[in-house]
């Protein structure tokens, strides 16, 4: 609440918002709210919609139907460029880096202006093998390091909102460790999270509110401990309540 009693607006809500490719819809009256300081899960089974949404919600794709707000103002129709400006990183699904581009220069790509020194200080902090391959060029890091270097820029600019799409992909357990270990650092840090993730538990250990999307509509939202050892998670996730961490 704030001083004067009203609640803040949330940081991204969705209302109504139908998606479609061509004349396909794939997202149907989604309504989603992503508070202040959260971090909120989005998860269902493979081409539920869970991408689309974050395009949708990043403005990479236009809403067909609905609006998108950001922190209480009407965003619809804003390209990404603009929705990135305004404080939202989208991480995509398969990384989003530039791999003729060596890793200095996505960092210094994805830094504010006049602050390219410090957020490579910051960057080799949060990872320090990416310190140590400033040089090389980003296509030839490791996968694990590639992912490193994606999600590290929602470290360099504060975002108000990060849109994070299985960052886990392809990852060795440690790896992912230390990918969960960031992304919870930046949302301790103040940046709400919305997070496509295959590991399911590990995305609803550090989520505030969960989201399940099947077939392009949102079938269940409440806090995780509603949803373990639910019927709902093996309908529409398709395991058992105590798989998939
Ligand atoms: N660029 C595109 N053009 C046309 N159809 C698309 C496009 N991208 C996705 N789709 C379709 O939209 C639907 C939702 O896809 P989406 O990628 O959003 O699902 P998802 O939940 O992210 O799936 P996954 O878990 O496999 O990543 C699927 O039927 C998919 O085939
Ligand atoms: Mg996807």
């Amino acid at each position: 609440m704030t001083l004067n009693g009203e609640h803040p607006p949330p940081i991204l809500e969705l209302r109504s918002v139908e998606a479609r490719y061509g004349m396909t819809t794939v997202l149907w009256d989604v309504n989603l709210e992503v508070p202040p300081a959260s971090v909120v899960a989005l998860l269902g089974p493979n081409g539920a919609g869970k991408t689309t949404l974050l395009r949708a919600a990043s403005g990479l794709i236009p809403v067909a139907k609905g609006r998108v707000l950001l922190e209480g103002t009407d965003v619809t129709g804003l390209p990404m460029y603009r929705m990135a400006r305004l404080g939202v990183c989208h991480i995509p699904e398969g990384r989003g880096v530039l791999p003729s581009l060596s890793v200095k220069e996505n960092l210094i790509l994805f830094s504010p202006k006049h602050k390219e020194r410090e957020c490579l200080e910051r960057a080799a902090a949060a990872f320090p093998i990416l310190g140590a391959r400033l040089n090389q060029t980003a296509g030839s890091l490791s996968g694990g390091e590639q992912q490193m270097l994606a999600i590290v820029r929602a470290y360099l600019t504060n975002p108000r909102l990060v849109l994070v799409d299985e960052a886990s992909m392809g990852l060795a357990p440690l790896v992912v460790d230390q990918i969960f270990e960031f992304l919870g650092r930046v949302a301790r840090e103040g940046s709400s999270l919305l997070l496509v993730e295959q590991y399911i538990h590990r995305a609803l250990a550090m989520s505030d509110r969960v989201y399940l999307l099947n077939h392009g509509r949102i079938v269940f939202c409440g806090p995780p401990s509603e949803l373990e050892g639910e019927e709902i998670f093996e309908r529409y996730l398709g395991i058992e309540a105590t798989a998939g961490s």
